[in-house]
């Protein structure tokens, strides 16, 4: 079976087709990264605008194969933006007259490490059914969400951020020391060549406040909070500006380790609560060398396989829409042409 995902959640504009759920036949990815770069993050009339102007020529570029049903991301997101992909599903799908699937874009990061290219060598990861239970953790730009899969398509929110998603700590830490945009590459490259055994600047560690995580009914044991990293990022700058490149790396460097170090441990913590047969994780920031590293010692320790995806399904991408739409479709048939955005849409919903 063909599906065809259309993403137009935030600032990529991307349509795919990916057979059977994990074959994927074909991959374009429009990134409006520099109309958002003057202005140090996304702009959502800006971004609402492009997708109009881009998705046409995308879902052109994209359509290769026969297509058996279409899937789209229906939230969470940018309503604004949102609405212009799911439009274009509804046409599409009306006219090839093909059922029509919602997708929860967070659900379809964690479906990312299971994608493999049409015609490259067989991939080593099974089924994701054999791999159940599973822990899975989805970082990005919008959301830090550890998830509870005790079958494939099942999701419980077992902890979260309670404030700034980790990529949003990125992004505003590099647009306070003019790094540019988007701030979660640069400050991984920035933050390489440090030694992490100096003396580095302190920062808090993401402890939620006292109280918070059971506000949203979660344990605050597997929560975050990057807000307070983020002023102390802003106090510290503005009582000791960084002298040189060297101080700005040491600083970006400790950020990093601040961020990394609470979702490393809020995933080591996690895979204790019950016994996973596997970590997944996914979005933009699994792109950090320093968490991917962190991660795998997390998922050792617990002796359990870590599944990462290949770097160009980690950022948004329409492939994790068509594939994850093979196993989990939220809304079927015909009635998904009443379906409408859901910017607020979380895990399991
Ligand atoms: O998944 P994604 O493309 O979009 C959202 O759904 O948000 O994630 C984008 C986020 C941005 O905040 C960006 O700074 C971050 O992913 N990111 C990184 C890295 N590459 C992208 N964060 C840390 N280290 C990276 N190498
Ligand atoms: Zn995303």
């Amino acid at each position: 079976m063909n599906i065809l995902g259309i993403e137009s959640s935030c600032d990529e504009t991307a349509c795919a087709i990916v057979k059977d759920g994990r074959e994927v036949l074909s991959n374009v990815v429009y990134t409006q990264i520099p109309l958002h770069q003057p202005y140090g993050g996304v702009v959502p009339e800006v971004a609402s605008r492009a997708h109009i102007e881009k998705i046409h020529g995308v879902v052109k570029e994209a359509m290769r194969a026969p297509v058996d049903a279409v899937a789209v991301t229906y939230g969470p997101g940018l309503a604004s933006s949102l609405l212009v992909g799911l439009n274009a599903a509804k046409g599409l799908a009306l006219s090839l007259g093909v059922p029509l699937y919602g997708v929860n874009h967070i659900e379809a990061h964690l479906h990312t490490p299971f994608l493999y290219d049409t015609g490259a060598q067989a991939t080593t990861v099974s089924a994701p059914e054999s791999y159940m239970p599973a822990l899975g953790l989805a970082v990005s730009g919008g959301h830090t969400t550890w998830v509870d899969m005790p079958s494939y398509g099942e999701y419980k929110i077992i902890g979260q951020t309670l404030d700034d998603a980790a990529g949003e700590a990125f992004d505003k830490a590099a647009k306070l020391l003019g790094l540019g945009y988007p701030g979660g590459p640069v400050i991984d490259r920035w933050a390489r060549g440090v030694s992490l055994t100096d003396d580095l600047p302190r920062f808090p560690k993401g402890a939620p406040r006292p109280g918070t995580a059971a506000l949203a009914g979660l344990d605050a044991e597997l929560c975050v909070s990057f807000s307070g990293l983020k002023t102390a990022l802003l106090y510290s700058v503005r009582k000791n500006p960084p002298k040189d490149d060297a101080e700005k790396a040491r600083l970006v460097a400790a950020y990093q380790e601040a961020i990394v170090g609470a979702l490393a441990d809020r995933t080591a913590r996690a895979l204790k609560r019950r016994s996973y047969k596997v970590l997944i994780v996914g979005g933009g920031v699994s792109l950090n060398g320093r968490l991917r590293v962190r991660l795998a010692e997390v998922a050792q320790s617990a002796g359990v396989p870590l599944l990462l995806a290949q770097p160009k399904y980690c950022g948004d991408n329409a492939a994790m829409i068509a594939g994850l739409a093979f196993w989990r479709r939220n809304v079927v048939g015909d009635a998904a042409l009443a379906v409408d955005v859901n910017p607020s849409l979380q895990p399991g919903d």
